[in-house]
This record gives structure tokens, C-alpha cells and sequence, in this order.
């Protein structure tokens, strides 16, 4: 005899496991409506305190995925990979990289989304380019990827829309730290475009989702092991994310700085995140034989210009003026310039990410509700990293304002991301691991 849906909700809340048919029927109860919201939350926090093995998280994944339509990148030839980031502060690597790759053989269908709270958006960076359209059919996006190598748009309706109503719930229940609920959040949405493989960058510290590492390494594994359960070629990377990476907050400002590295400039951090994991995902498409050839491989596509060629085709098959990725200078960056300086000599112990994203939000950079709109023009350089040696009065930080009287509570809020030593500590390395 099956189960009710309630005697469902009751085994998984004794700490009982499901049948992936049970947890598909969930998922299409719900999706219909003979499951209501109250009894899916009950299911929710029976998950948050009790778990899901991987088959139970595998079978969710693909029950979120299935409630919506799954994209058809059939005409797009190769090992089509893509990049997901649990996200951070000046994480405007998926610009830089996503060109650089494609324009390695390897195509890249990327779905991205908008910042909230203190983490930026890549569409929201993306739209700082004048005319560039994130909202595209699926049909356009494919006829993009295929034709041009990448494309980058925002999440259509039709991509797991259980997700989006259940992603509700838990963010208004406290059950949103829960790595099988997350794990099957982020799978659903990114195996639904099409891809053979996915590299994933989750981010720990300060400025992450994941604030440390036993925490990320968790999360990490398991969407490894869920994502290769589901058929897919997965690996995952763990970088640190307790100071901002790069030097550009904000949205024009950060797409400026990701067009730098595709002509060979912008921070090393960057450019190191962007090698990683672009070499990762060269690996995965079969374009190169390890990580070290495919490093390589994205060096040459920024030194014979292929990468900017990709992104100028990109740019201008989503309607946007192409001539800024020849020169980023022409994306609009607001007038006023105020500069943060140093109240003592010594060495730059942490800048605080967090501090620094929520500095950006409050200067409208990010939104604190998914339904605001974000200034593209105003944003923040910092100029210093964990580690550099200071004198007082060298400047830290510039914010960008559009009038000068915005920026007075602005420097008090961002003075506190930056603490000193005496001496300088040890500066960790970017990459943590990496897991396969
Ligand atoms: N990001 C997602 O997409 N889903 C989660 O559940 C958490 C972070």
C-alpha cells in the first residue's frame, strides 16, 4: 500500500528514508496543489533536522528539475559545461570566464542570477552594458550558445519552478541551511540547461554562504556526488571568500574589471579564479588533456584576442554596444570619487567582505528585496589586500557616488571592513581544494 502524503511528511520526520517515487510524488503534489504550502514547510524541517541520503537528494534534484522545462542545447555540438558560484563579494569571474572558455571549444549555456543581500549578480553586472538583454527566449539562447560559443541569461519561468516556490518557503521558515535542500536548489536549476558537465565554486569565509570550511567541504562533496549521480561530469573547487576578490565592487565598475582580464590585465586574484576553474571546465569539455595544458590554453585565448572576440559577439548578439569590451573605460562609473584612508601605519590584517558587500547594497549597488532595482554606476574600488603594509593616510578604498553627501556614511560603514597588525600575518591561499 503507498503511503499518504502525510505518512510521508511523518517517516522522513522519524528519520526514516523515502522512496525516490515518494519524493517525486511530493514534489508533483505539491506542484499541483493537493500538497499545500504548510505541509511542504513540515517536510522542509523535517529535512532540515533529519537529512537526505543521495539517492533522496538525487530524486528531489530531479523532481524540482522536471517541474519545469529542461533546455535543448541539441544543436550546440561538444561537452557543453558550465560554472556555478555559491557567490560572494566582487565575484565577477563568470564574465571573464565564460568568453575565455568558449573561445577554448568548450561551450558554455550559462542561466545566472541577481545579487541579493551582500552578494552580487551576474545579470545585474551584465546589464551595466549598455542595451545587453539578460531576458531572452530559450530558443534565442540556444541559437546564442550555439552559434557565438555563450550566452548568459537570467532564469526563465520555466526552469524548475518548484525550486523558486519552495526556495520561498524555506527562506521564510529558517530551513535554508540544509545541504541536501541546497544541493538539490542549485542542481535543478543548473542541470535544467542542458549541460554534460558543471564546475562549481564554493566560496568559503567572511563573504560566503558557506562561512567555514567543514561547512563548504560538506556542501562541496555532496553536490559532487549527488550532480555525478544525476549522469553529469561535476567538480567542485573551494576558494576563500573573506576578503572581497578583485578590487571592484558594484556593477559597471566590477564588469569593467572583468573585461580587463580578458585583455590580459585585472587583479591576479581574478585572473587566478578564472584559470582554476576555466581550466576545470577545459577538462570536463575534452578540450585539454589536464589542468596545466588548459591553463595554457585560456593564456593563449587571452593573448590572441579570441576571448575578447567571443565576448563581443556575445554582447552583441544579447542587443548590447559591443565597442565596451574593446574598451571597458566606456562603461559609465558614477562622478564622485571619495577616497577611504588609512587612520594608522601598519599592515592590512582582513578587509571584511561582508562589510564590503553591505557597504555596496547600502550605496544601491545590490538590493536587500529581490524586487528592487540596482544602480549600475555606483560602486567601490579597494585598493588594498590582506597582507599589504600601509602608511597613514594612503588611500584604502574609493567609493563612487552620484553626489558627494552620499558617500559620508558610506566611509564610516566601510572603515570597519579593514583591521591592521603590526606585523604581517600569513596570507592563505585562494584555492582550498578541490574535489572530484
Ligand atoms: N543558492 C541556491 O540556489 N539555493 C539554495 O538553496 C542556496 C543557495
Amino acid at each position: 500500500m503507498d503511503r499518504t502524503l502525510v505518512e510521508m511528511i511523518a517517516a522522513k520526520r522519524d528519520g526514516s528514508s523515502l522512496a525516490e517515487a515518494e519524493i517525486r510524488r511530493l514534489i508533483t503534489s505539491f506542484t499541483e496543489g493537493t500538497l499545500a504550502d504548510y505541509q511542504m514547510t513540515a517536510f522542509l524541517m523535517a529535512v532540515f533536522f533529519r537529512g537526505l541520503d543521495d539517492v533522496e537528494t538525487a530524486a528531489l534534484t530531479d523532481a524540482m528539475l522536471h517541474s519545469g522545462s529542461v533546455l535543448n542545447l541539441d544543436g550546440v555540438l561538444g561537452v557543453k559545461v558550465d560554472k556555478h558560484s555559491t557567490g560572494g563579494v566582487g565575484d565577477k569571474v563568470s564574465i571573464c570566464l565564460a568568453p575565455l572558455v568558449a573561445a577554448c571549444g568548450v561551450p558554455v549555456p550559462m542561466v545566472s542570477g541577481r545579487g541579493l543581500g551582500h552578494t552580487g549578480g551576474t545579470l545585474d553586472k551584465l546589464e551595466a552594458i549598455p542595451g545587453f538583454r539578460t531576458d531572452l527566449s530559450t530558443q534565442d539562447f540556444a541559437r546564442i550558445v550555439r552559434d557565438v560559443g555563450t550566452c548568459m541569461i537570467g532564469q526563465t519561468k520555466d526552469i524548475a519552478p518548484a525550486d523558486k516556490r519552495i526556495y520561498a518557503l524555506r527562506d521564510v521558515t529558517a530551513t535554508v541551511e540544509s545541504i541536501p535542500l541546497i544541493v538539490a536548489s542549485i542542481l535543478s536549476k543548473k542541470l535544467a540547461e542542458g549541460i554534460d558537465g558543471l564546475v562549481l565554486d564554493v566560496k568559503v569565509g567572511k563573504g560566503a554562504f558557506m562561512k567555514d570550511e567543514p561547512r563548504a567541504r560538506e556542501l562541496a562533496t555532496a553536490l559532487v556526488r549527488v550532480g555525478t549521480r544525476a549522469g553529469k561530469k561535476v567538480v567542485a573547487v573551494l576558494t576563500r571568500m573573506d576578503a572581497p576578490l578583485g578590487c571592484a565592487i558594484g556593477n559597471a565598475n566590477e564588469t569593467r574589471e572583468a573585461l580587463e582580464v580578458l585583455h590580459g590585465g585585472g587583479p591576479s586574484d581574478v585572473v587566478q579564479c578564472t584559470f582554476v576553474l576555466g581550466a576545470e571546465m577545459l577538462v570536463l569539455g575534452g578540450r585539454a588533456k589536464n589542468l596545466a595544458e588548459a591553463t595554457g590554453r585560456l593564456k593563449e585565448a587571452i593573448a590572441n584576442g579570441s576571448g575578447v572576440r567571443v565576448m563581443e559577439r556575445m554582447v552583441e548578439a544579447q542587443g548590447g554596444d559591443a565597442s565596451v569590451v574593446a574598451d571597458p573605460s566606456k562603461l559609465e562609473i558614477a562622478k564622485e570619487t571619495v577616497e577611504l584612508r588609512a587612520s594608522r601605519s601598519g599592515f592590512i590584517e582582513s578587509v571584511d567582505a561582508l562589510a564590503v558587500g553591505l557597504t555596496g547594497v547600502a550605496m544601491g549597488a545590490g538590493r536587500t528585496r529581490a524586487d528592487q532595482r540596482v544602480d549600475p554606476a555606483v560602486g567601490l574600488a579597494i585598493d588594498v589586500k590582506p597582507g599589504d603594509s600601509v602608511q597613514v593616510g594612503q588611500v584604502l578604498a574609493r567609493v563612487f557616488v552620484r553626489t558627494r553627501s552620499a558617500a559620508d556614511p558610506l566611509l564610516e560603514r566601510l572603515s570597519r571592513a579593514f583591521t591592521y597588525t603590526e606585523a604581517p600575518s600569513l596570507v592563505e591561499p585562494l584555492v582550498i581544494d578541490r574535489l572530484t
